[in-house]
């Protein structure tokens, strides 16, 4: 039996109430199959407000020294935004070269979609996590003037847009080969064109796989009007942030969606967390649904290699939601019944 070192990073809001919800339930689906270390890691906003602290070094090296990072969200409103969010998530996505932020949608059986007639939903956006315009490169001068200048620079390397675009295709083989490439060409003509021929070129080399484009606008539409057109979402950073927001929300809401920021070289660990955020609206109410962690930490077992222990979860979570739909119950109630199943 092997021994994974698994980093948890609770956070903030309701990060701290579902994350432990994720860990019991990737200890129980794998109990007999592998044996997990778990360090913790005080990193948020309480720590920051305590000793001003984001993400000190000595925390970032001891992270990359584990097999894998689970995460439950950053940002608080006692904080100002983007002190956490790019100082303590982004930072990590960046220096752990997470360049693929993998956030599968998927409609289950019993969940109730706002979409009258969702047909059936299976989608998997592929959002590029490293460049774009979360780069940071840009700034601002003569702050506070009527003459402020303020940029935000969107960083598109051939290099970075390349590596993802050929994990997508990989990952369109696997599933019902179709990729939509999702951008703005009309208008970003720089990055756009330049995804597009790279896109072009990797897909000579999978003649199996299809590939169509759609600009970002008429995505979103898409998204609810006919998702089941869709497979494989390939995009840049920005658009697939927004755009899995609206896909979360059409199979039933953030609190079902997953997602894993995969660093595919295997030469840091990769980080996986619900793509939804701290919720202060709900923090500590224990009303968060947990469904989107504990799927977070099935996607930790499959990026591991243990696959049937994510099978477990994902048949645990599947079969819950086919049993208790969109139910109201609390953060504990689900969990409970999930691992029950477990
Ligand atoms: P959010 O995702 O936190 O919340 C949006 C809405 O979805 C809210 O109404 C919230 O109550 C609801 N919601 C989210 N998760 C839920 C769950 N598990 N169960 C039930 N309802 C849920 O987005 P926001 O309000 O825009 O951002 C709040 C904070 O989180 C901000 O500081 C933002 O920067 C941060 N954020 C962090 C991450 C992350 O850590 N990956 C992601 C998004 C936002
Ligand atoms: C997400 C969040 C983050 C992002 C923020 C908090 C930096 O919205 O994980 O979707 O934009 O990627
Ligand atoms: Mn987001």
């Amino acid at each position: 039996q092997r021994t994974y070192r698994i980093a948890v990073i609770p956070g903030d809001g309701i990060g701290k109430e579902i994350v432990p919800h994720a860990q019991a339930a990737l200890e129980k689906a794998t109990e007999g199959l592998a044996e997990f270390v778990y360090e913790d890691f005080d990193l948020g906003a309480e720590r920051y407000l305590r000793d001003g602290s984001i993400l000190p070094d000595e925390d970032l090296e001891r992270i990359k020294q584990q097999d894998a990072i689970l995460l439950g969200a950053v940002g608080d409103p006692r904080v100002k935004p983007g002190v956490l969010e790019r100082g303590l998530l982004l930072k990590l996505r960046f220096t752990l070269d997470q360049y693929v932020n993998l956030r599968p949608s998927k409609l289950y059986k019993g969940v109730t979609s706002p979409l009258a007639n969702p047909g059936s939903i299976d989608f998997v956006v592929v959002r590029e996590g490293t460049e774009g315009l979360y780069v940071g490169a840009g700034g601002a001068i003569r702050r506070g003037t009527p003459q402020e200048v303020a940029t935000e620079v969107s960083l598109n390397t051939a290099f970075g847009a390349e590596r993802v675009i050929r994990y997508a295709f990989e990952l369109a083989m696997k599933r019902r080969k179709h990729i939509t490439l999702v951008h703005k060409k009309n208008v970003l003509t720089n990055a756009g064109d330049m995804w597009q021929r790279l896109v072009d070129a990797v897909g000579e080399e999978y003649p199996e796989v299809t590939h169509d484009y759609q600009h970002i606008d008429a995505a979103t539409i898409f998204i609810v009007t006919d998702p089941g057109r869709f497979d494989v979402i390939l995009t840049d950073n920005l658009f697939g942030d927004i755009l899995t927001d609206e896909a979360g929300a059409v199979v039933g809401g953030v609190g079902y969606s997953a997602s894993g920021n995969i660093n595919a070289s295997h030469e840091y660990p990769s980080m996986f967390e619900p793509i939804h955020g701290s919720a202060p609206d709900i923090a500590g109410q224990g009303i968060a649904n947990p469904t989107a962690a504990i799927l977070s930490s099935a996607m930790l077992l499959r990026h591991l290699g243990l696959d049937e222990a994510a099978d477990r979860i994902e048949r645990a979570v599947e079969a819950d939601i086919a049993e208790q739909g969109s139910s109201r119950r609390n953060t504990e109630q689900v969990s409970a019944d999930i691992l029950a199943r477990l």
